[in-house]
Order: C-alpha cells, then sequence, then structure tokens
C-alpha cells in the first residue's frame, strides 16, 4: 500500500435530492455521527456500521450510503492503475463475487477546477484492470463484471484540487452499500402516470412540519406517495415497505448490496444487530395516534390500483383512498388536517391550461370553505397556476422533482 494512500474506518455517504440537506442532516444526527459535513447533495459522516446500516433502513430522504474505503491523489491513468492494484481489493469483496465500477466526478472545493479526466469510460477500465490484476495476485484468478446485477458496486470519485498548478486528483473508493436506492420502497406501480419521488415525498412533509399528529390528506393522490410516506413517518417503520413484508417472513433475504459485503458477513454482531434492529423497529408497537390518512383522486380506476396495493402491503387498516372530486371534498374529520397534493402540472398530464387553471383555483376554493382551522400545501412546477389559488401564502420553498423545478407551497385556512 503507497504511504499516501488514505484508508477510511467508519466513514460513509449519504446522497439525497438536491435541496433537501438539511432535512438529511436531522436523520444523520438521529444516528450519533462522530462528525459529520454537509455538502450540495449528501451528507459525510463518521458512524459505527451498526448505525450506518440503521440509517440506511430508516432513512426517509437519502437515496443512497457509501461506505468509504480509500482516498489518494492520482496525476494520470497510469498512477490511478498503480494506486488500484495496490489496494487489497479480496477484503472489500470475493473473488466469486461479481462487480461493476461507477466513476463520478466533480469540480475543486472552491469550484475553480473541473476534473481533467474527460473519458471516463477509460477511468473504469484503468480501475477494473487494477482491480483485476491485484485479484489474479492474490488468488490466481480474476472475479468478473456484471454491469447489470453485480454484487459489489465500486463508486470512484475524481475530484482536482483547487491549487492552479497542481496536476493531481483526489480519488476517493467507496462502496454502494444500497444496491436499488432507498427511494425504492415497494409501493410504487409501475404504471404510476406522473409520481413524485418518494424521498422528495417524504422531504416535503418534513418542510410542512408534519408530524403525525395532524391528519393527512391528498385530495389528488395518484398512487399515494404522500400517504405511504405519512404512513412511514407516523409509524417509524424502515422505508422499504416491500422488504418489510419479506424480511418479517425470511430475515435472510438480501435486499440491499451491504448484506453481501465481507465487512459486513464476517461480523456476526453486526448481522445480529442488523436483524434485530429490524425486528425491534417492525414490531414496535404503533403509536396511538388519532390522525388518519387518506387519499382521493377523481379517476376510479386510479383508486382502485391504489387501494390495490394498499391492501397488497397489508396497509388498509392504516391507509384509506376513495374516489372523489379536490374541487368539491366535504371535511370527513373534527381535528385539523394538513390537505397536501401534488396536482396536475400539465407538462406531465395532458390537460389545457384553463382547465388546469380552474383546478388549482377550486383546489383553494373548497379548501377555504370546507377545511377551516386546517392548512392546505401544494407542489407544482406551474407558477402561473399556483397564482390561481387565491389564499395567502404563509412559507414557500423551491424544490426539484427530477429535473423539474417546483414550488412548495403551504396556505393556513382560518
Ligand atoms: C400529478 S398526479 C399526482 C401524483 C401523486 N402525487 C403520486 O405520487 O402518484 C395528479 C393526480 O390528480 C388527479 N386529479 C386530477 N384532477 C383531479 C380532481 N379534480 N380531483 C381529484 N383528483 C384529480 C389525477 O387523476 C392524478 O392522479
Amino acid at each position: 500500500m503507497k504511504a499516501h494512500t488514505h484508508k477510511f474506518r467508519n466513514q460513509f455517504f449519504i446522497s439525497c435530492s438536491k435541496g433537501l440537506e438539511e432535512e438529511l442532516a436531522r436523520e444523520v444526527q438521529n444516528v450519533n455521527p462522530k462528525n459529520f459535513l454537509v455538502t450540495k447533495g449528501g451528507i459525510h459522516f463518521e458512524a459505527y456500521p451498526e448505525r450506518a446500516i440503521e440509517l440506511l433502513l430508516h432513512s426517509r430522504i437519502g437515496s443512497r450510503i457509501f461506505k468509504k474505503y480509500y482516498e489518494f491523489e492520482v496525476k494520470n491513468e497510469k498512477d490511478l492503475y498503480q494506486f488500484t492494484k495496490d489496494i487489497k481489493w479480496k477484503s472489500i469483496f470475493t473473488i466469486e463475487q461479481t462487480f461493476k465500477i461507477v466513476v463520478t466526478q466533480s469540480p475543486s472545493s472552491k469550484n475553480k477546477k473541473h476534473s481533467k479526466f474527460k473519458n471516463t469510460l477509460y477511468l473504469s477500465q484503468v480501475i477494473k484492470d487494477g482491480i483485476v490484476d491485484r485479484f489474479q495476485r492474490d488468488c490466481g484468478k480474476r472475479p468478473f463484471v456484471d454491469v447489470k446485477n453485480p454484487d459489489a458496486i465500486i463508486h470512484c470519485h475524481f475530484s482536482p484540487n483547487d491549487n492552479p498548478y497542481s496536476q493531481k486528483e483526489v480519488v476517493t473508493i467507496s462502496l454502494d452499500l444500497t444496491g436499488a436506492p432507498l427511494s425504492n420502497r415497494g409501493y410504487r406501480l409501475p404504471d404510476a402516470k406522473a409520481p413524485l419521488r418518494e424521498n422528495l415525498a417524504a422531504g416535503i412533509l418534513d418542510l410542512l412540519d408534519w408530524d403525525g399528529s395532524e391528519n393527512l390528506i391528498d385530495p389528488m393522490c395518484g398512487t399515494g406517495s404522500f400517504l405511504f410516506e405519512a404512513y412511514i413517518k407516523k409509524n417509524k417503520t424502515p422505508t422499504n415497505l416491500k422488504a418489510n413484508k419479506w424480511l418479517r417472513d425470511n430475515p435472510e433475504k438480501i435486499i440491499w448490496n451491504f448484506q453481501k459485503l465481507p465487512f459486513f458477513l464476517k461480523d456476526k454482531k453486526l448481522i445480529e444487530n442488523f436483524q434485530q434492529t429490524f425486528q425491534t423497529a417492525l414490531d414496535k408497537p404503533e403509536e396511538n395516534q388519532k390522525s388518519f390518512i387518506l387519499g382521493f383522486d377523481n379517476q376510479a380506476r386510479e383508486v382502485e390500483k391504489t387501494q390495490k396495493n394498499i391492501a397488497k402491503l397489508e396497509l388498509s387498516n392504516d391507509i384509506e383512498v376513495k374516489v372523489g372530486d379536490a374541487t368539491n371534498l366535504e371535511n370527513p374529520f373534527s381535528t385539523p388536517s394538513l390537505i397536501l397534493c401534488n396536482p396536475p402540472y400539465g407538462q406531465r398530464i395532458s390537460a389545457t391550461s384553463t382547465d388546469l387553471e380552474e383546478l388549482y383555483f377550486q383546489l383553494g376554493e373548497n379548501a377555504k370553505k370546507n377545511f377551516k382551522g386546517s392548512r392546505l400545501a401544494v407542489i407544482s412546477s406551474e407558477i402561473e397556476l399556483l397564482k390561481c389559488i387565491s389564499l395567502r401564502a404563509e412559507r414557500k420553498w423551491t424544490l426539484y422533482n427530477g429535473p423539474l423545478k417546483c414550488q412548495l407551497v403551504e396556505y393556513p385556512l382560518h
């Protein structure tokens, strides 16, 4: 191992959608990190692996968690090959396992310089050669690449330093512990029309300070992202609802990539802790909060599909969905509610702008009339449509639903 290779111990990075870093920081703080650093799009933190795994199970905002292994500086591809070959890869993943390399780049910390390496495909080939040659030396054979379903996802991040005279770039080698992103909660229907990203829906509940004590009503619920996310937040349940069901029946089932990696498999205590944390979280008696999670949609077919999905996940006692028109809903509750929705934008669901203007206007009028004492919050990419809601906004946020810049607006209903 080269003297100037830095080896990490218990260092992780959790990524998230831009704009949700503060909400993510709150989640990271829950696992008592020793150190943490918030950056654009994610957080670096130091924690015991069991706490990082706990975060992976429970994070509603995060996208992926990476375990950091090594960091070194390279001038050119020759250096990269040599540094990669110097790593004892067989302690990171086994010869029988498949792997894939993901190369990412970011500008220097002061944004002064961009990576000089233009061909990321070539970089990944150089890294692959280093890995394969090291395995060949240590084990007499090589592991194979599988880009579709690899056991080990090796993440290599390149970033130049700010020194204008330096040719060097910092390379950080991490393993993706997640596999499928954490936003895959197992409740998304494959043909969802214009769903909100799950972790964005979760972040919106946090921004609006919804803590489960108010009812949550989504009057245009579609596949029900806000409803499922409200259930997860209210019950503090591990976020992968499908995995919760599977792991209850078979604790050995592999859902996340970390379950295949030596750092986990060689540590009996870590496995026990994982299973225990998981079971405790699942067995936890539900808090007796007298609030309800309710959705409406005016498309009977959508409602039926969402209802079926709720039933499949055994959540019919917790989430209710009915056919209804957002512009003439009656208030079914005597206690305050957060009425939260993501109406059609026009860009993603075809509708004329006058129809949509009327829809946004009537949504506001109905909320004003029938939901006094509650609050309404609407997220849309169309500022002009949001202006059709004739209520005074109390708070506003700019957020991104994938590439779409959106505004979330909250209106108190006096
Ligand atoms: C952008 S989608 C909502 C997606 C949803 N947030 C999700 O995660 O699946 C808008 C939804 O509003 C519904 N909708 C449109 N007009 C409506 C109305 N007047 N009343 C109730 N639902 C309506 C559509 O059927 C569609 O499912």
